[in-house]
């Protein structure tokens, strides 16, 4: 098992109010650690379940779930770890505001389920503590931007600490007014991530099932200008991956950042059911814009992409992803 330092400083808290070290293991009963709903965090930061986790982990012993997460996702190679270190203070908030959404795209593997957690008044009341000394809150769904939470917990941590660093994943499907905006000008936001499943209107509405184009693409400029720091996240998958290289163009001259997530599940909707000779011109084609490119991202997703498609086996990807590790490799290791 790889190291992973997330139990080190972070808990997860689920829509429904059951806290755990990270959303992957999130309706595990065996993971729960407590409940916000009948403990405050430092309570359950202190608790005999959540040092028994922290031990077995740092013993490389922590189960099932983490192992299978780390080989299918590298969950614990995860960007946000640089901040974590070994002294054992909470400093990460990863929180599901809400399981519901307003879209219902068709690859999402977000369940709505038991929801309401943050009903719980007595949460708010008893963590001000951990409020004031958090580093880093990050907030998932769902959609979390929609969520009544949102400007609940910013006006709450913020008056306490403003120097909280926020961030967020969101669909960015809504009207960009009111609290929306009070709040994302309210948090630190060190980054949010926007979802951008294609740049064609057709394409884009049938991944984001109830969604609009134009409303997502004009708000992400309209985002921009309140939160520099804007990362497009693009699930990959048989619908758009023809469109990698382009979106990925299209952040470039937006001065936007570019995450390409390979998508593994469903496995209805993955590149591993497309035709041998397609797949192989498209991974070519990737890897030989790349070189000119030089995106680290791109890189990235290629590694990702070859490490789990039988396509890595022929002759010529493999000739080419050498070519890919000697330019590429070089930067960025
Ligand atoms: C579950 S969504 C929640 C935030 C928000 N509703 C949104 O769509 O951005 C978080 C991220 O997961 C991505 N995602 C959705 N389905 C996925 C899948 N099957 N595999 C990997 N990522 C997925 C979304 O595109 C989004 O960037
Ligand atoms: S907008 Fe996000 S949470 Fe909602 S269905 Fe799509 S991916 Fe899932």
């Amino acid at each position: 098992m790889g190291h992973c330092s997330l139990s080190n400083n972070q808990l997860y808290i689920h829509s429904s109010g059951e806290v755990y070290t990270c959303s992957f293991l999130q309706n595990k009963p065996e993971h729960v650690l407590g409940h916000i709903g009948k403990e405050s965090l430092q309570e359950i930061w202190n608790s005999r379940s959540r040092l028994d986790f922290l031990e077995s982990h740092n013993k490389g012993n922590p189960g099932h779930y983490c192992q299978k997460h780390q080989q299918d996702f590298l969950c614990h190679k995860i960007s946000n770890q640089r901040y974590f270190n070994e002294d054992g203070n909470l400093k990460r908030l990863d929180i599901m505001l809400d399981s519901a959404c307003n879209l219902k795209c068709i690859m999402c593997t977000n369940i709505y389920d038991r929801t309401g957690g943050l009903k719980s008044e007595f949460f708010w009341l008893n963590n001000k503590e951990v409020f004031s000394s958090i580093q880093e809150i990050e907030l998932v769904g769902g959609e979390p931007l929609i969520s009544p939470y949102f400007p609940r917990l910013v006006n709450l941590v913020h008056d306490l600490n403003p120097q909280c660093r926020w961030f967020a994943t969101t669909n960015a499907h809504f009207d960009l007014k009111g609290e929306i905006v009070s709040s994302l000008l309210k948090a630190n936001f060190e980054s949010l991530s926007i979802s951008i499943d294609s740049l064609k209107k057709s394409v884009f509405e049938k991944i984001r099932v109830r969604s609009t184009f134009e409303k997502v693409y004009e708000n992400v400029f309209a985002i921009k200008r309140l939160i520099s720091n804007i990362q497009i996240n693009t699930v990959v998958q048989l619908d758009n991956f023809e469109e990698l290289i382009p979106i990925y163009r299209w952040t470039q001259e937006h001065d936007l950042r570019f995450y390409p997530i390979l998508l593994q599940y469903p496995d209805t909707y993955s590149l591993k059911h497309l035709d041998d000779r397609i797949k192989k011109k498209w991974i070519m084609g990737v890897m030989e814009e790349n070189e000119d490119l030089k995106s680290k991202d791109i890189f990235f997703f290629i590694k990702k992409f070859l490490a789990v498609d039988s396509v890595r086996t022929d002759p010529e990807i493999k000739m080419s992803y050498l070519r890919q590790l000697e330019i590429l490799g070089k930067l960025y290791g």
